[in-house]
């Protein structure tokens, strides 16, 4: 690891600045897009200036290679407010070291971002959860965070945050109030959630006994992204928002037996008319935020309209 990168922001931040106008010059809201939800950028005012910069381009920067994640930094407007959105983000099983990963939101803090809106999608622990819905995130378990991956590791970077910040209110409350405003305004109560998101690092999705654990751990969703950049935004003092789209069902009731089948000895209880649960694969994940994306732009243009001051 890389614990002694030394991040070169300013060089970074003076570079962005210079390829935008007097009007983007300072920005006050970014928008994350997670997996297939790259059309959040779609919403942006169509008759004000717009900035498209390829992260490969981008001074200190990693590159994105995942499918569905293309890589630019867009500075636009939305509701006239001037608001960076990262089209694709950087994950820690690409290989790229956590503090490369949320290396960009201390970048967005130093450009006068204040509130950031992360997305992502998700698999569904929750039994009710069921693809499609739309959830924010109320608190966040990272397992690869307590398991000793946490972005801020390292020498603390004093100009950004204190060396031991809290997390115990990281989602703003009143942001996720705006957040089910902007659901009741659009009358999408009947997909609305509010839950804990688990970080796990990936790539590899969960085993049924892993999901299991998150599950019994007051799990509602979970990912491979967000928990990192929440902690580095919430080191910023970034109000954020986050909010997990769920593509699929986590299968997490124990693998079935097949001792009985050649012993002869009894089915296990637990096992019983035990329903079978679907596999979870990426196209799946793709399609499903597919399906939503329209909705999924057209909230977060309500979440702007109606976003408190900071
Ligand atoms: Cl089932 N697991 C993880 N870790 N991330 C996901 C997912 C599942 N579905 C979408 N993203």
């Amino acid at each position: 690891m890389s614990r002694h990168y030394a991040p070169k922001y300013d060089e970074t931040v003076a570079w962005i600045r210079s390829k935008c106008p007097p009007s983007l010059q300072h920005v006050h809201i970014a928008v994350i897009c997670g997996s297939g939800l790259s059309g959040l950028v779609d919403s942006v005012d169509k008759d004000r200036e717009k900035v498209v910069i390829p992260y490969k381009d981008i001074p200190h920067f990693a590159t994105s290679t995942v499918q569905g994640h293309p890589g630019n930094l867009v500075l636009a407007h939305l509701n006239s407010i001037p608001t960076a959105f990262m089209v694709g983000r950087f994950h820690f099983y690409e290989g790229h070291d956590l503090a490369l990963t949320t290396y960009p939101v201390r970048v967005l803090a130093l450009l006068g971002v204040h509130t950031l809106i992360v997305t992502n999608a998700a698999g569904g622990l929750n039994e009710a959860y069921v693809p499609g819905d739309v959830m924010a995130i109320k608190d966040h378990i990272s397992v690869a965070g307590l398991g000793g991956r946490n972005p801020l590791i390292g020498a603390n970077e004093e100009r950004f945050g204190p060396r031991f910040p809290a997390m115990s209110d990281a989602y703003d409350p009143d942001l996720r109030r705006t957040f089910f405003r902007a659901v009741k305004e659009l009358g999408m109560q009947s997909i609305a959630r509010e839950g804990t998101y688990c970080y796990v690092a990936g790539p590899s999705y969960e085993t049924r006994g892993e999901a299991r654990l998150l599950v019994q751990a007051g799990g509602d969703a979970v990912g491979m992204s967000t928990a990192p950049e929440v902690v580095a935004a919430r080191h910023a003092g970034i109000r954020v928002l986050g909010i997990s789209l769920i593509t699929n069902r986590v299968p997490y009731r124990p693998v079935p037996s097949v001792s009985h089948e050649i012993l002869g000895t009894p089915v296990p209880p637990a096992e019983k008319n035990q329903a079978p649960e679907q596999v979870v694969n990426h196209e799946e994940v793709l399609e499903v935020s597919a399906m939503r994306a329209k909705e999924l732009q057209g909230l977060v243009r309500k979440i702007f309209e109606l976003l408190p001051p900071p």
